[in-house]
């Protein structure tokens, strides 16, 4: 069990900013997820948690003692990665056990521990095979079972569903989800997947160019974006973000007028609305536009309207067909409109 704090990390390489700025404070037994794109920062700050980097500047604190300058074999945690990096001339069983024996736990208390991390990922059948023989799946579980069989104080996880199929993928995040309430084990969990965040996570901490965009629950970040990164990376599809202007409180693009209301003046604005709070309606409409493109997925079907230049998705009900370009009209759900600034992405409302 561990509580894990940074504050002001910063990471360099000569002039290469890796991040910055890093204030975080992960409570004991939390789930938080570090989301963003590529290149984000995701990687180096979780290693700096592990202790395989070393922050530029700051001070990273677990449970209250600082691990500045701590080696990585003497902090207590276990990572699990993307690629399994299990041995392929160890048996399942061995691979498990390679941990407790670095440590030399006595031999019969091994045996007794590999069992029960294997049967939690639900693996104790496999423990006589090589991991060359196992799906990928199976060996992402056998890498899990490698870190949870060292109890540590907390888990370290660097994409580690990436390899799989989205099938898979899916049933292993709920089985990581189940496994991780029950440990009740602190875990700093890394992912571009926004689904797998916001599904997962207790908290996420959504990063982009080095940079925390914002901390909070998946409601929270998904109901109160603070900027317009944020509002475009959550969702599926994510926000319509619309460039336009207001003036005496009316919103208005090509295609598009809608209720500004509380703004002020005379302004450049990017209007957020999401797919789901966008209605098909012939009346009381705020856009105009032809049908650009319709996906139906069973559930529902994405409908993708052209307004001028913009292409705004819209979730219709599963039945809803039309003929490409015919006119189509949409009214927004006013309680759930976002505005923007355009040039800095931060929230007006
Ligand atoms: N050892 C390194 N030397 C120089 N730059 C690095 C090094 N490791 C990472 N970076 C840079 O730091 C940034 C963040 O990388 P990383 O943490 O791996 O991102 P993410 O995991 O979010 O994809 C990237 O621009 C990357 O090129
Ligand atoms: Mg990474």
């Amino acid at each position: 069990m561990a509580r894990i704090e940074l504050e002001g990390v910063e990471k360099r390489w000569g002039a290469v900013v890796g991040v910055r700025d890093i204030d975080l404070d992960i409570a004991d037994q939390e789930l938080v997820v570090f989301l963003g794109p590529s290149g984000c920062g995701k990687t180096t700050t979780m290693r700096m948690i592990a202790g395989l980097e070393e922050p530029t500047e700051g001070e990273i604190r677990m449970d209250g003692e600082l691990m500045n300058g701590v080696d990585a074999r003497d902090r207590d945690v276990a990572m699990v990665f993307q690629g399994y990096a299990l041995y392929p001339n160890m048996t399942i069983f061995e691979n498990i056990r390679f941990p407790l024996r670095m440590r030399g736990v006595p031999k019969a208390e091994q045996t007794r521990l590999v069992h029960q991390a294997a049967g939690m990922v639900e693996l104790g059948e496999h423990l006589d095979r090589k991991p060359g023989v196992l799906s990928g799946g199976q060996r992402q579980r056998a890498a899990l079972a490698r870190a949870i069989v060292r109890n540590p104080s907390c888990f370290l996880m660097d994409e580690p569903l990436s390899n799989l199929d989205a099938k898979l993928r899916q049933a292993m995040r709920v089985q990581i989800k189940h496994l991780q309430r029950e440990l009740k084990t602190t875990t700093v969990y890394v992912t571009h997947d926004q689904i797998e965040a916001m599904t997962l996570a207790d908290r996420i901490v959504i990063m982009e160019r080095g940079a925390i965009q914002q901390i909070g629950t998946p409601d929270e970040i998904y109901a109160n974006p603070s900027n317009a990164f944020v509002a475009g990376f959550i969702g599926s599809p994510p926000m319509n973000l619309i460039e336009g202007r207001v003036s005496d409180g009316m919103f208005t693009a090509p295609g598009i007028a809608v209720a500004a209301n509380g703004i002020e003046g005379d302004r450049d604005l990017t209007l957020g609305v999401r797919p789901e709070d966008c209605h098909i309606g012939p009346s009381d409409t705020h856009l105009d536009g032809a049908v650009f493109a319709i996906e139906p997925t069973g559930d529902l079907t994405y409908l993708t309207i052209k307004a001028g230049e913009d292409l705004v998705e819209v979730k219709a009900d599963r039945g809803y067909r039309a003929d490409l370009d015919a006119p189509e009209h949409v009214a927004f759900n006013l309680d759930r409109l976002y505005f923007f600034d355009p040039e800095s992405g931060i929230r007006v409302r």
